[in-house]
């Protein structure tokens, strides 16, 4: 029996407080244009005081479940990609096991930064095609307004909080017929810890700390490993850059985004964007832009989807699924 994980539902939520690149002016060294032109972001979202990961992660879950018909409790795996969480230890997806009624079934962490989802998928997929586990929420969830310096230019204008979650299916081939996710391809080199990072930690500072990033080089390191790794997955797959419907990219930078699109001979209208109104929300950036696609009806059940990430460690990886 060959067992595939199939996307049920997916489900998103953004805070109500929105930062726009005029606000930011107000309080760094910085302009719209500048914003704008570097990155593509106009504004972002930021979580209030009261709102915890957990929060906005079980959002985005409840809000996949009603998309895929299913009740909390039908849910036996809960994996959260989070750089953010809101403890140290039990992890996010301990709590938002808890705030979403669910008594049973296993739920852990997973920290990848912005390639966070990619990881948290794929492991996701191992789980529910061994059989161990039937039905699964992913979600990228972040508060990442909680580790950023807001006065360092450098890098308070690029970051959103947020979240997103698939909620996955193991289904038998000759229900699920071609969906499902068809391969992923994760990567790290740990070497370049020093490009992308936060200064503080349990076992270092006992404090959280802040973002620190040489993003010029973190940039330039940008283009070439993400393509390898979508090509890599495509390959893998069996099928060709032509076949691809749709391109999901981790929304880091719209520059790094259009480059990649181009090495792969990828079309602009292929690619979903939804950097100009949240920013980089790091793990929660593709299950976000995902379901922005599939709520306006450009996803549709079949479509050939590849999506994308790199962030901190540097981690990077790609994978590619069909609706
Ligand atoms: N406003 C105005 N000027 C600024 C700002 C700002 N917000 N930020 C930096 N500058 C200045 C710099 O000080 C520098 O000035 P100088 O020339 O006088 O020294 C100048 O702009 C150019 O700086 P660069 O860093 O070289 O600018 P660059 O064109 O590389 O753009 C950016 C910066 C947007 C950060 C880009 O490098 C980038 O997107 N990098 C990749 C980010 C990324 O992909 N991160 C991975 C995921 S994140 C994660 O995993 C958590």
């Amino acid at each position: 029996m060959t067992l595939k994980a199939v996307i049920r539902g997916c489900g998103a939520f953004l805070p109500q407080k929105v930062l726009t690149n005029e606000d930011l002016a107000s309080m760094v060294d910085t302009s719209d244009e500048w914003i704008r032109e570097r990155t593509g972001i106009r504004e972002r979202h930021i979580a209030g005081e009261d709102e915890k990961t957990s929060d906005l992660a079980a959002a985005a879950a409840r809000a996949a479940l009603d998309a895929a018909g299913m009740a909390p409790n039908e849910i036996d795996l809960i994996v959260v990609a989070t750089t953010t969480p809101d403890l140290t230890f039990p992890s996010t997806a301990a709590i938002v096991q808890a705030k979403l009624g669910i008594e049973s079934g296993a739920a852990f962490d997973i920290q990848a930064v912005c390639t966070g989802f990619i990881y948290a998928l794929s492991t996701a997929e191992k789980f529910l095609t061994t059989g161990q586990h039937k039905r699964a929420l992913v979600i990228g969830a972040e508060t990442f307004s909680r580790i950023l310096d807001w006065d360092d230019r450098a890098t308070c204008v690029l970051f959103g909080d947020g979240a997103g979650a698939f909620v996955l299916e193991a289904q038998e081939e000759a229900e699920a017929g071609s969906r499902g996710v068809m391969n992923s391809y994760l990567r790290c080199d740990g070497r370049m810890v020093d490009l992308l990072y936060v200064d503080g930690g349990v076992s270092s500072t006992q404090s959280v700390g802040h973002v620190r990033m040489q993003g010029n080089r973190v940039f330039r390191e940008a283009v070439n490993r993400i393509s390898e790794a979508m090509q890599r997955v495509i390959a893998d797959a069996g099928v060709a850059v032509a076949d691809v419907d749709w391109f999901v990219p981790h929304q880091a930078n719209e520059r790094i985004i259009l480059g990649v699109a181009k090495k792969l001979d990828l079309r602009k209208e292929q690619v979903i964007s939804t950097i100009s109104g949240q920013g980089n929300t790091s793990a929660a950036s593709i299950p976000l832009a995902y379901c922005a696609g599939v709520d306006d009806g450009r996803i549709k059940q079949g479509d050939l989807v590849l999506i994308e990430g790199m962030g901190g460690g540097l981690t990077w990886g790609a994978a590619l699924l069909r609706a």
